[in-house]
């Protein structure tokens, strides 16, 4: 967006200003399902949940991937209500519960929308048999994660070799597997682990169907790159890979689902935040800006986000450190941004970038709201 355009909304709304551009939203949604054209996209709305975003999203004939019952229950309201006819809605269509472990009132909860829910090991297989009969369910499958910005193998998956078996007693117990699923860690530029991940998957899913146990879904999760420095591959070139690979490995019946939300979302937003204070130490100009990493610049240390930092005004440039609202002192954004040396309390700072794991896991401490969310062509 352009620099006058950014000034003329701040003059109205004030800062910080979280801007989500909805062309954007459009753009990214129409460039996935281009480059990978058999693929459903089920958005994580974890990456950013504004009900804007999933209705834009929905009216591009997008699913959805939820993590918790407030998610799900939120998408299923808000589809609900868009939706035209309600008996051609099917819930396995539009949303996938894709935490792979989940309380028993949850599962309970759900039962009854017969939802489409992931697991990665027996005891979770149990509580669904309990809980939650009514459910397909998705095996997630560890797969490697190398170089991704964010790690998922360490915390989730089921071993492949124990899959067999996983897959087994959950038929022995009367439940359907629908399907497998993986994720190799968010924002991957390592595309080899996406070709690891179907290799290791099409094994166990064409395995599965010889023994008669009739698998439709492969669900390749997150993890599509979004291009915040010159160093990220394209993801056209991930695509072309995995439309390649999706028919080297699957029978052609096998419903290919992904669940990104980065992707979506990443480049639709920026942040306009203000100098509120600029002090000297050791040596350092510190900006003090009115947003930090308890706020909007939550993915900092969630999501090992990079930020970026770019001025209005012109200036001789430096070092220089930025750092957030509160009063601890882990509420350090960067401490090493070029900007100009002149800036003074009042001046503005802009943040490109910033849509997904943002605002979304803001809070409100130290009594600070976060910023105030803007939609524009929506
Ligand atoms: C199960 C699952 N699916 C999808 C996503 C979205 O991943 P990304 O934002 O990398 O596309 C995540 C992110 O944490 C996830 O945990």
């Amino acid at each position: 967006m352009k620099k006058d355009k950014l000034l003329k909304l701040v003059k109205k709304h004030r800062t910080p200003l979280f801007i989500i551009d909805h062309d954007i939203i459009r753009e990214n949604y129409r460039r996935f399902k281009k480059a990978l054209p058999g693929v459903q996209a089920y958005y994580a709305i974890k990456a950013n949940s504004e009900p804007e975003i999933i209705k834009t999203l929905f009216n591009e004939g997008a699913s959805f991937d939820v993590a918790s019952y407030n998610e799900f229950i939120e998408v299923y309201n808000l589809i609900d209500k868009w939706r035209e006819k309600k008996k051609e809605f099917f819930i396995w269509d539009k949303i996938i519960f894709s935490n792979t472990i989940k309380d028993r009132e949850t599962l309970k909860k759900i039962n009854k929308y017969k939802p489409l829910v992931t697991y990665d090991n027996m005891d979770e297989l149990k509580k669904i048999k309990e809980n939650c009969k009514k459910a397909g369910l998705i095996l997630r499958l560890k797969v490697p994660d190398i170089g991704s910005q964010v790690e998922m193998a360490s915390k989730f998956g089921a071993e492949p070799r124990d899959a067999s078996n996983l897959i087994k007693k959950a038929f022995d117990l009367g439940l359907k597997v629908e399907g497998l699923s993986f994720h190799v860690g968010s924002q991957c530029t390592n595309f080899e682990n996406y070709v690891s991940a179907l290799s290791i998957t099409s094994k166990i899913f064409n395995e599965s169907r010889k023994k008669g146990y009739e698998l439709d879904i492969i669900d390749i999760g997150g993890g599509f790159p979004v291009l915040y420095d010159g160093n990220v591959p394209r993801f056209e070139k991930l695509a072309e890979i995995l439309n390649q690979e999706f028919k080297r490995l699957f029978p052609e019946d096998t419903q290919i689902i992904a669940e990104p939300g980065r992707f979506f979302v990443a480049t639709t937003a920026v942040l306009v935040s203000e100098i509120i204070g600029k002090a000297r130490r050791n040596g350092k100009i510190f900006y003090h800006i009115n947003d930090g990493v308890y706020h909007t610049f939550s993915g900092v240390v969630y999501d090992h986000w990079i930020p970026n930092f770019h001025s209005f005004k012109k200036g001789k440039r430096q070092i220089c450190a930025v750092v957030g609202q509160t009063c601890d002192s882990f509420d350090k954004i960067s401490l090493a941004e070029h900007l100009p040396q002149n800036l003074q309390i009042g001046d503005y700072l802009y943040t490109e970038n910033i849509g997904a794991y943002s605002t979304a896991s803001s809070t409100k401490f130290n009594g600070f709201e976060g910023a105030k969310i803007l939609h524009i062509n929506n």
